[in-house]
């Protein structure tokens, strides 16, 4: 079983981009948390971040026939995209949302996910740990679907 793990705009500046709100960790503590949770899981795992949406989207559509399930924090995109939307319905794969922070608790204009209208659940407000979950009950959600 493969997992892409999809993370957008800004997340490549973790530690030290709003560490008030997102924590001192860096992107290669992310990475390496999410390496850990797919050994964990026994899945294996590609890790994407871009800050390009349609760069996100041709991720995305390379993942058909190529991965079993999608991990993805679209970041600010979360909110906008509705080409991120379309791309994972397009490819009919089970997709998870995480978001670092609780984006329920923040700004109005956080309030709408595009994204989760195309997601079998939402991971938020766990820090790094929303990746680790969001793996563990992907693996679990696709084994049941057999
Ligand atoms: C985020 C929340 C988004 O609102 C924001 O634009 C991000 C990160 C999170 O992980 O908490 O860039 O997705």
């Amino acid at each position: 079983m493969k997992f892409l793990v999809v993370n957008g705009p800004n997340l490549n500046l973790l530690g030290t981009r709003e560490p008030n709100i997102y924590g001192r960790q860096d992107y290669n503590a992310l990475q390496k948390l999410v390496r850990d949770a797919a050994a964990e899981a026994g899945v294996e795992v590609e890790i994407f971040q871009s800050n390009h949406e349609g760069a996100i989207v041709d991720k995305i559509q390379a993942a058909m026939g190529d991965c079993d399930g999608i991990v993805i924090n679209p970041a600010a995109y979360t909110h906008t995209s509705v080409a991120i939307l379309d791309a994972l319905k397009a490819v009919c794969l089970p997709a998870v949302e995480v978001h670092i922070s609780d984006v329920s608790t923040r700004e109005d204009f956080r309030q709408i996910s595009y994204a989760r209208l195309a997601c079998v659940k939402t991971y938020m407000g766990l820090g790094f740990e929303g990746y680790r979950q969001a793996i563990l009950f992907l693996k679990d959600y696709i084994e049941k679907q057999k």
